[in-house]
């Protein structure tokens, strides 16, 4: 009986928040981490469509059914709904699935997209198809956005498919085209969990992620374009016109946070730290104030990291808990956290990675 074993990373984003949504379809630049998900998957003999799911990190929650079983609500529906991709494109055996994974749940770094790339990679091996890493990357989406329901958009499986390690990935959701941006040596990325987690597939997180999605596409309505994206600093007085105080606020974050990205790779290849900074700093305040997606023991973690000497620091993936990214020197980095969780006990530091693409 053939198996295959195939892993996926997660992935910490430097900026561009909440613009990879269908009506925004703005720049994201995420890099991916060193933490994976192991995917294997291995033939049972058993009859076609049949598949068992078990992972170590979820004792108890195994899946047993078929292929194109509807959704339970559990952690296995993005294996499931990847399968499902998968199964629109060949015929596949039963299977037994098993998952590792050592990326932490529910802090924004993406565990769903490492999952869900894992498993698709895994099942390309197995069944030796010819998919390419943008084929997996957009099946990954389409599990987790139309199977599972998250309202995400396409920045973590790219991150996770496409994305190089010590690269940032500068994708334009809209076209999707994406190139590298090399990042800079002795900045290490310091992700700190604020201990509030987030899932965006279900809850509350989920029905704010579903309000700002709603918020979004009148804002494009209204303006009369095809993605909030398109628009530009010229554009922001049509924005400040909108009547609805919270679609206003909402466009305004999308646009001017499209615009900080791009800005940002600029400053990344021009070597300018004190802009890359100050974009970073703009990006948090627009998340806190505009989209409003933060909560209030990311703001005191970020307004600590801020006090502690970090080149910028800001709420990391889909917010409403989760965690805070902060480029920090290296040479400074032990000092900078040993000040930051003193003022933060219930931070929990969960990656020192060092930008030139080993761990500290
Ligand atoms: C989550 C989603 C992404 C993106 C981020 C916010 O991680 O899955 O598509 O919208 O939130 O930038």
């Amino acid at each position: 009986m053939k198996e295959f074993t195939a892993s996926a990373p997660a992935r910490a984003n430097l900026i561009g928040e909440h613009t990879d949504y269908i009506p925004n379809g703005g720049h994201v630049l995420p890099t991916p981490l060193p933490f994976h998900t192991e995917v294997s998957v291995r033939e049972t003999g058993g009859p076609s469509g049949r598949v068992m799911i078990a992972s170590g990190n979820f004792p108890g929650e195994t899946f047993e059914g078929a292929i194109g079983d509807a959704k339970r609500g559990a952690w296995t529906d993005y294996v499931v709904g990847c399968l499902q991709e998968a199964a629109k494109k060949v015929a596949l055996p039963a299977l037994d699935i098993h998952i590792k994974s050592d990326v932490p749940f529910g802090c924004g770094i993406s565990s769903s997209a490492a999952l869900c790339v894992g498993t698709v990679r895994a099942v390309k091996g197995l069944v030796e198809a010819d998919w390419s890493d943008v084929d997996i990357a957009e099946m990954a989406f389409h599990a987790e956005h139309d199977f599972v329901g998250v309202p995400c958009g396409r920045l973590d499986q790219y991150a996770s498919s496409v994305g190089l390690p010590g690269q940032a990935l500068l994708l334009d959701t809209k076209t999707l085209v994406f190139r590298n941006v090399a990042l800079p040596p002795g900045i290490a990325i310091m992700l700190v969990d604020c201990g509030v987690k987030h899932d965006l597939a279900k809850g509350d997180s989920h029905q704010k992620r579903l309000d700002r999605l709603a918020q979004c596409t009148k804002a494009r309505d209204l303006l009369g374009v095809g993605t909030l994206c398109e628009l530009g600093y010229d554009d922001l007085p049509r924005i400040e016109a909108i009547e609805d105080a919270v679609v206003r606020r909402r466009a305004r974050h999308v646009v001017t946070e499209n615009l900080r990205v791009l800005a940002f790779a600029e400053a990344l290849e021009a070597g300018d730290d004190a802009e890359q900074a100050e974009l970073i700093a703009q990006s948090h305040l627009s998340q806190r104030d505009d989209f409003e997606v933060t909560i209030p023991e990311i703001d005191a973690l970020v307004e600590s990291s801020n006090r502690f000497g970090v080149r910028g620091a800001r709420i990391c993936g889909g917010g409403f808990g989760g965690a805070i990214i902060a480029l920090v020197p290296q040479a400074k980095a032990a000092d900078w956290w040993t000040s930051v969780s003193k003022e933060n006990p219930n931070g929990k530091l969960i990656s020192t990675y060092a930008l030139a693409g080993k761990r500290n």
